[in-house]
């Protein structure tokens, strides 16, 4: 894919400096303040800057004072190419991480949509708006599988599933990249790898993680990121089993580029370069640059350490010049996919503003999920008063999600305002004794409560609302829940005191609309939770497709264990508040039998590639026209290794129409059925096979395959 160019890189190479490579490898930050632009113009003249990163903080999300300035961008870029040794241009970085200007759901939301082809062509919409202000790389998708809620970060994820992440990775690195023609971006798969098993779900922590977890858990969507064909990757701020990655050429170069076939090029995390200096392993910042530019970490984000020791580390022969040789290709290699040599200016293009805020909310629609609705408590109808309370009818900017950097708060519509375009203000109390038989309750935590370096100890939902959600049940009306979180809470306490729970998210620009389109029955929900909600913080982690007990526990996940000596925890059942899977519609579905092409196979005619495929009827018996999300999981029963209880390995979701039935059909082989050995070679094994399809990942419908 990168590797095209490396001719033609060869013969620029060849003319550079050490000074000048070194310089690629250097990413600084952008500034708007009239001090800084000469001497970030110098250091571009002498070829130090191989980088603009457009933000100003290294704590995600919270950078109110960034900007861009596309003016200034290009003439930054004018000085690099007509004035650098070289004439080699900057590539222009910002964390466009779910949205420019237009605001998509937060990408733990997104992949409850289920919904691949939405979310390709919303980052398509999102490189439009982003690139027309003069960015060219974006630090997304996030790809860290996580399964601690208590971890402020996972807002940025794709859940606790490997296939669910990589369809995400896929879609994602499509939309912003495309073929990087105009209008497009180059995506970072970030951060490599394992920062979401952060150790308690603090930030920035220790993680232990098995080769065995690594390759079947925390790869497969970095896997299919490389497959997709992206750009660059960011290494991670952790350190997994005592080493730290983005200094471990075990991880940055065997893994990432032998293992994955990776081309293009790896940046460090905000100052990661730096951290093993924090974390015991490294004696000064000379060792670390040595360490990590050995390991394959090519660019430094702002630390400015490797333009302050390679040279020396060169001259000292710690560092080949070959090894930076290395880095600059692949550096160039992603500059030129990008066209930054025939095009370094960047220049406003004409996109279609109310097409992407139209996705904005069909998508935050697709990634809401209906956890309870007690006797069809929704659809709500139109002409009847409606009481709106709670801390959540005004919010705007919550809405936006813990990392926006170009959202407008004052462009998001708030929840009362949505509900007034809907049914009319005559219709709204905001008082709970208020004229009306249904309470809708807004709550949720806001956008400073979750995102980088922002964990909590305890996901219940605060003592405050809880007294409000009493509130409103002792009126006695009916009361319909609209969560607007980033990340699962613990709703054990209050799930009962609800008739209807709507999970909204942070969904972005159209999250209010959505909400409407969904509460008085526009559209049905559809949303399938892409994470295990735990019924309290200390049942964390939780997560479906864990590796089976050997002692009968009770309900480590699903239901009751038969024979359980007792429960997981004396202190209460651990299964579930909402499994992995999870999600209501507005109305029913009904599943016919599964059936196989073949329910016998040779293992040597499907490791040569033969599939066989399973079908399945699904009919709308309701009366709603709703989509649904039909889920494949499988269960290898004996392996020579243990392997999960169920693993996701393909979903399919289609509207459905009163009366109408459906057939889904699957494709399942090798890549289904194998699995990763901690040697990293791929496995497929004879045996038996229980193929599970249904609605979520506790569905007991299944099929049972032999491999011969
Ligand atoms: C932050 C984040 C990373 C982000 C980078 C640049 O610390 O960890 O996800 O892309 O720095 O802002």
């Amino acid at each position: 894919m990168f590797k095209r160019f490396d001719t033609l890189i060869d013969t620029i190479i060849s003319r550079m400096s050490l000074d000048e490579k070194i310089g690629q490898l250097n990413q600084i930050c952008f500034s708007t303040d009239p001090k800084t632009i000469d001497h970030i113009k110098d250091m571009i003249r002498k070829g130090q800057v191989g980088s603009l990163i457009l933000a100003a903080s290294s704590t995600a999300g919270n950078d109110d004072n960034s900007s861009v300035n596309r003016e200034l961008l290009n003439e930054f870029q004018h000085v690099a190419v007509n004035e650098s040794p070289n004439k080699i241009p900057l590539v222009f970085a910002r964390d466009v991480i779910y949205g420019h200007r237009t605001v998509y759901p937060i990408p733990l939301a997104q992949s409850c949509s289920f919904n691949s082809s939405l979310i390709e062509e919303c980052y398509s919409d999102i490189a439009e708006e982003a690139s027309s202000d003069g960015i060219h790389w974006t630090f997304s998708p996030m790809l860290d599988l996580c399964r601690d809620p208590r971890w402020g970060r996972i807002i940025e994820t794709p859940g606790e599933d490997p296939f669910v992440a990589g369809k995400i990775a896929q879609a994602v690195i499509k939309g912003f990249q495309g073929n990087f023609e105009k209008g497009k971006l180059v995506a970072c798969a970030k951060h490599f790898i394992g920062y979401g098993a952060s150790e308690a779900g603090r930030d920035y922590h220790h993680t232990e993680i098995s080769d065995y977890s690594l390759y079947n858990y925390y790869l497969p969507a970095f896997r299919s990121a490389v497959k997709s064909g992206v750009g660059t990757v960011m290494s991670s701020f952790n350190d997994i089993n005592g080493e730290n990655v983005g200094s471990s050429r075990f991880y940055m170069n065997d893994i990432l580029r032998e293992h994955l076939g990776f081309e293009g090029f790896v940046i460090s995390d905000w100052g990661a370069v730096r951290l093993p200096l924090r974390q015991g392993t490294a004696v000064n910042d000379a060792d670390c640059a040595e360490q990590c530019i050995n390991a394959g970490t090519d660019m430094d984000m702002v630390e400015s350490s490797y333009i302050n020791n390679l040279k020396a580390l060169v001259e000292e022969q710690r560092v080949a010049e070959q090894t930076i040789d290395k880095a600059v290709k692949r550096i160039l290699r992603v500059k030129l996919a990008k066209g930054l040599f025939e095009n370094p200016y960047c220049e406003a293009i004409v996109f279609d503003r109310q097409k992407h805020l139209q996705n904005s909310r069909k998508l935050a629609a697709e990634s809401m999920v209906l956890l309870k609705n007690d006797n069809k408590t929704l659809p709500l109808e139109k002409d009847k008063n409606i009481i709106l309370i709670g801390p959540f009818v005004n919010e705007r900017r919550s809405l936006l999600g813990s990392w926006t950097l170009d959202g407008r708060a004052e462009e998001t519509q708030n929840l009362y305002e949505a509900f007034c375009e809907t049914v009319g203000k005559e219709r709204i109390s905001n008082s709970i004794c208020g004229n009306a038989d249904t309470i809708v309750l807004a709550l949720g935590e806001t956008n400073q409560m979750n995102g980088e370096a922002h964990s909590l100890a305890d996901i219940s939902v605060t003592q405050e609302q809880k007294e409000l959600i009493l509130r409103a049940k002792a009126t006695g009306k009916r009361v319909v829940g609209v969560l607007f979180y980033g990340r699962p809470v613990a709703l054990e306490d209050v799930e009962q005191y609800f008739d209807a729970i709507l999970y909204a998210w942070h969904s972005g620009s159209c999250t209010a609309h959505a909400v409407c389109d969904i509460l008085f029955g526009k559209t049905s929900p559809s949303g399938r939770l892409s994470v295990t909600f735990p019924k309290k913080t200390g049942h964390i982690p939780i997560y479906y497709n864990a590796l089976r007990p050997g002692k009968t526990v009770n309900a480590y996940y699903g239901d009751v264990w038969q024979g359980a000596l007792s429960a997981c925890y004396i202190d209460g059942l651990a299964n579930p508040m909402y499994p992995f899977g999870f999600g209501l519609t507005y109305t029913e579905f009904s599943y016919g039998e599964i059936t196989a092409e073949k329910q016998e196979l040779s293992l040597s005619d499907i490791e040569n590639g033969e599939s066989f495929k399973l079908k399945v009827s699904v009919k709308n018996i309701g009366e709603f026209s709703a989509k649904e999300t039909v889920q494949l999981y499988v269960c290898d029963k004996v392996a020579s290794v243990m392997r999960p209880l169920k693993e996701l390995k393909g979903y399919l979701k289609k509207q459905i129409e009163p009366g109408e039935i459906s057939d889904f059909e699957f494709e399942l082989g090798k890549e289904q059925l194998g699995f990763y050995l901690k040697d990293g070679s791929f496995k497929l094994e004879k045996g038996e096979f229980d193929l599970y399809i249904g609605e979520n990942c506790l569905t007991e419908r299944k099929i049972t395959v032999k491999i011969i």
